[in-house]
């Protein structure tokens, strides 16, 4: 047996005698045996999304677990201290069912497309969380398994994230109707809601553009691309404190390894290449999705314009960029302009960023930002090693497409951003924008 693994006693109530039992975690798997030794474990259960594992409280205590077994809920008792710890050795390895009995749902605070976010209340601990609710119909609309097989990627990144600046995730729980990630609750609002009400200034701006880098240069480590960074999904975890914003919304994220090629993101924030048909993009998509947020909390404005959003795609997908910047230093534009550099190739990245002139004077400065180098944000996650690409067909496919992709150039002509001198020189000219 492993060292490692976890073990605790439990029984089953019957109505003349208890019967006493080990449960044992190894292996990606619950094992239930009268015997210490597990070598005939009654039930056996796979730490699979697929298997879930209920709780039963009495007064707001937990008493028993429950498992199915050949289709029958089996509840099985245990000390209160034990149940806990098996409740931190299991969350977010699978999902927990009937989840009113840990949470009691509150007002919501947000929606998104594919579901409804609600403030909720642990029971047990009395702290409150956000609960991202998912509706199964939404899920499983679609015949194809596209829609879950986004949920479970959204599900296991996020478990794998672990940074200051990145929403934290707690707990799953599916129920008859919707599945819910419990997250850490963010009580400021989105960056999109409080930038309407509040011009940011160059400090605060600087300190969210520092924080986000160094989120980005952990999700590199990662080898994780987020592909939907935009205002909307950057919360303040302390309400109008900047220093406190997260990044949310794992539901485009993917593994750099994925052979995934597809355009997606919100329109305004999309990279150029995802626009080349089957370019393999990579983590520096969201580096452009970052310019775009940088240009925004600059100007107050959107980078790509327009009425609705087939029109902000188009010019997005023709890269015809707004200049609404006024009086920004040397400094601003020119990191401005790398992270919006249209060849990706040549497009800044977040490590480099982060040592930009622009973050000069944060490095001494007491704004609580850029206080530790993109060099020791390594250090600081020493236990989180980054994905590793297999070395599935799949992979080998992509690489020879990435091998005999063309030039960035040849397929998207030279009109990379233009220098900020002439952004410029056109906005005294009178016009919007800036390329054709
Ligand atoms: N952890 C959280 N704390 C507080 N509010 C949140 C949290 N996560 C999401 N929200 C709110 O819910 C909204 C939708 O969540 P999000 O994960 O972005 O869903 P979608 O994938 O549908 O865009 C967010 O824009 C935000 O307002
Ligand atoms: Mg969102």
């Amino acid at each position: 047996m492993d060292q490692n693994s976890f073990q605790i006693k439990c029984q089953r109530k019957h109505f003349l005698k208890d019967k006493h039992y080990h449960l044992l975690i190894d292996d990606d798997r619950i094992s239930i045996s009268q015997s210490v030794n597990f070598q005939q474990s009654k039930y056996i259960l796979d730490l699979i999304f697929q298997n879930l594992v209920f709780w039963k409280t009495d007064e707001n205590q937990l008493i028993a677990f429950g498992i199915k077994y050949n289709q029958v809920l089996k509840w099985f008792h245990a000390e209160k201290t034990a149940l806990e710890a098996l409740y931190r050795e299991l969350h977010t390895r699978v999902f927990f069912g009937n989840i009113s009995a840990i949470y009691e749902s509150k007002e919501i605070l947000g929606a998104g497309a594919s579901c409804k976010v609600y403030k909720v209340v642990n029971k047990i601990t009395h702290y409150e969380f956000a609960s991202k609710c998912i509706r199964k119909d939404y899920v499983f609309k679609r015949n194809d398994k596209e829609r879950y097989n986004r949920l479970i990627q959204e599900i296991e990144l996020m478990r794998l994230v672990e940074h200051n600046s990145i929403v934290k995730m707690v707990d799953l729980y599916e129920g008859e109707k919707s599945y819910y990630i419990i997250m850490e609750l963010l009580k400021g609002e989105t960056l999109h809601t409080f930038t309407k009400k509040t011009k940011l200034n160059i400090y605060q701006i600087k300190t969210v553009m520092n924080k986000c880098l160094k989120a980005l240069c952990y999700l590199n480590l990662l080898n994780i691309i987020h592909r939907d960074l935009k205002l909307e999904n950057l919360v303040l975890l302390e309400p109008n404190n900047v220093e406190t914003v997260k990044i949310i919304d794992f539901g485009l994220a993917i593994p750099l390894s994925t052979p995934q090629l597809q355009i997606c993101g919100t329109p305004g924030y999309i990279a150029p290449e995802m626009f080349i048909d089957k370019y393999p993009y990579t983590t520096k998509v969201d580096m452009f999705s970052l310019g775009s947020i940088f240009y925004k909390l600059l100007s107050r404005k959107s980078l790509f314009s327009g009425n609705n959003s087939d029109e902000i795609l188009e010019n997005n997908k023709r890269f015809k960029c707004n200049n609404h910047l006024k009086n920004c230093s040397h400094e601003i534009l020119d990191l401005l302009k790398q992270m919006l550099q249209k060849d990706p190739n040549k497009r800044i990245s977040p490590e480099q960023a982060l040592l930009h002139p622009f973050f000069d004077d944060t490095i001494q400065g007491d704004l609580g930002v850029a206080e530790e180098s993109p060099h020791e944000i390594v250090k600081t996650f020493p236990h989180i090693k980054p994905m590793q690409i297999s070395n599935s067909n799949d992979n080998i496919k992509i690489q020879v497409i990435r091998g005999s992709q063309p030039s960035f150039d040849l397929s998207l002509g030279s009109n990379y951003f233009p220098s900020f001198d002439d952004i410029n020189k056109k906005s005294r000219n009178g016009s919007d924008h800036i390329i054709e």
